[in-house]
């Protein structure tokens, strides 16, 4: 019996953790499994706990308004210590780069308990860009016990910085897990043109946008390309669950509100993933920052277009069906029109491949953390001893 203890405390570590805990729940015999919620995240968590069952045994409930980062790092290393001194869990497993999981793991080392790291590996080699989870990650990939890499590349950065071959399994990502399991689950699915009658007839444009690094001109801009493309183009009709940070949704709602009136541009509250993903099916093209939804967007064949100047997720790049467009006005405009205009452009961007995952992420995720405990693994690389554990 492996105790494994997961930690998560925002929408995308609860989305991409939740077909690793289903999978380790179905093997009673197998897992003990705890799960803590930093509550990094919290009107933005609950719907997806709630959905996917995660039922937390603990809540370190560290969520403050337009929250610090040093704040989120040391609520989450503050409330996590005594938990594992009290739980004690064979590995603690977090996913991805946001503070919840680099304080989380700076925790668990220490406490000398093994770490797992789902989605292990993403670089883009600038630590401004994404700010502060390139940090965080990279924090991530010198202290953790165990790296699950989503990609080759993934696995290939970990080791050109060092991390011994035995540490690092190429897994996929388990978002992808989640976004199969939805599409094939027929409560998971929504019929959006019943929330939004607008979008029928029309090409639709989902956007997100929440990146710390494009705050205030960066954000602008793209609102403003949002703004004109609705004005000009009467065929498109945009959709854009504005996230809950008060930095981007006090901007968003003050520049495009004006075009609200046109019964085409539609700003939502963040919404629940059956929503999102039957948004993701039924768009023309995406507009956003987010790292989830890049990965999410070539699976379902659509082209993304990325208002960022670097992604640690090239892979959708090389594949051709993602372009980074930043956050210049001009060129947002001008790549969303060749996308509605050209169908050529558009054609060779609407392919459906799979760089990031198969859909059976978590499955190899558990198997390699079987592997490792049963082999004896610890913090240096030894088998494990009395004296660490
Ligand atoms: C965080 C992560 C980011 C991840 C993103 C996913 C860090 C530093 N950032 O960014 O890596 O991509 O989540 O969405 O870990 N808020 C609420 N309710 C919520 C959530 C947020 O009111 O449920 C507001 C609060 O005012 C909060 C602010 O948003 O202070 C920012 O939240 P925070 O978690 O610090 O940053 P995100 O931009 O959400
Ligand atoms: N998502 C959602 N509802 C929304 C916006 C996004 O369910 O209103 C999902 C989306 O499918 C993806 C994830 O949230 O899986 C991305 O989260 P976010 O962009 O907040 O974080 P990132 O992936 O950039 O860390």
């Amino acid at each position: 019996m492996t105790k494994l203890l997961f930690v998560l405390g925002t929408r995308p570590e609860a989305i991409k953790l939740f077909p690793v805990i289903r999978l380790a729940r179905m093997l009673p015999s197998d897992f003990d499994i705890k799960v803590c919620t930093t509550g990094q995240h919290r009107e933005m968590l609950e719907p997806f706990l709630r959905l996917f069952d995660l039922r937390p045994d603990h809540d370190l409930a560290i969520l403050r308004p337009d929250q610090t980062l040093s704040g989120i790092v040391a609520g989450v290393l503050e409330g996590l210590d005594p938990l594992l001194v009290a739980e004690r869990p064979d590995w603690l497993l977090v996913q991805g780069d946001t503070s919840t999981a680099m304080a989380a793991v700076l925790a668990a080392f220490h406490r000398n308990i093994p770490i797992a790291h789902v989605e292990a590996g993403l670089r883009t080699w600038d630590l401004n860009a994404p700010f502060p989870e390139e940090m965080n990650r990279q924090v991530m990939g010198r202290v953790s016990t165990l790296h699950l890499a989503p990609t080759v590349w993934s696995r290939d950065n970990l080791l050109r910085e060092g991390v011994p071959e035995d540490r690092v399994v190429v897994t996929g990502n388990t978002g992808i897990d989640s976004l199969r399991l939805a599409r094939e689950s027929s409560t998971l699915s929504k019929d959006v043109s019943v929330r939004y009658p607008s979008i029928a007839g029309r090409k639709l444009m989902l956007v997100t946008g929440h990146r710390r690094e494009n705050f205030g001109q960066g954000l602008a801009d793209v609102c403003t390309a949002i703004r004109r493309l609705v004005e000009e183009n009467q065929d498109l009709a945009v959709v854009f669950p504005v996230h809950l940070n008060p930095n981007v949704s006090e901007p968003v709602r003050r520049i495009l509100s004006p075009a609200v009136a046109t019964g085409r541009l539609i700003l939502d509250e963040p919404v629940d993933y059956p929503t999102f993903v039957s948004l993701l099916c039924a768009a023309h093209l995406i507009l956003t920052d987010s790292g989830g939804v890049q990965e999410e967007a070539p699976s379902v064949g659509k082209p993304c277009l990325i208002t960022r100047e670097k992604t640690e997720r090239p892979e959708g790049l090389e594949a051709g069906v993602a372009r980074l467009v930043g956050t210049n006005t001009e060129r947002i405009v001008s790549a969303v029109e060749d996308l509605l205009n050209n169908p050529e452009a558009n054609a060779a961007m609407s392919r459906v491949v799979n760089p990031y995952g198969d859909g059976h992420s978590a499955e190899r995720v558990l198997a390699a953390i079987v592997q490792r405990s049963s082999s004896g693994f610890d913090l240096v690389g030894r088998s494990r001893g009395p004296s660490l554990l």
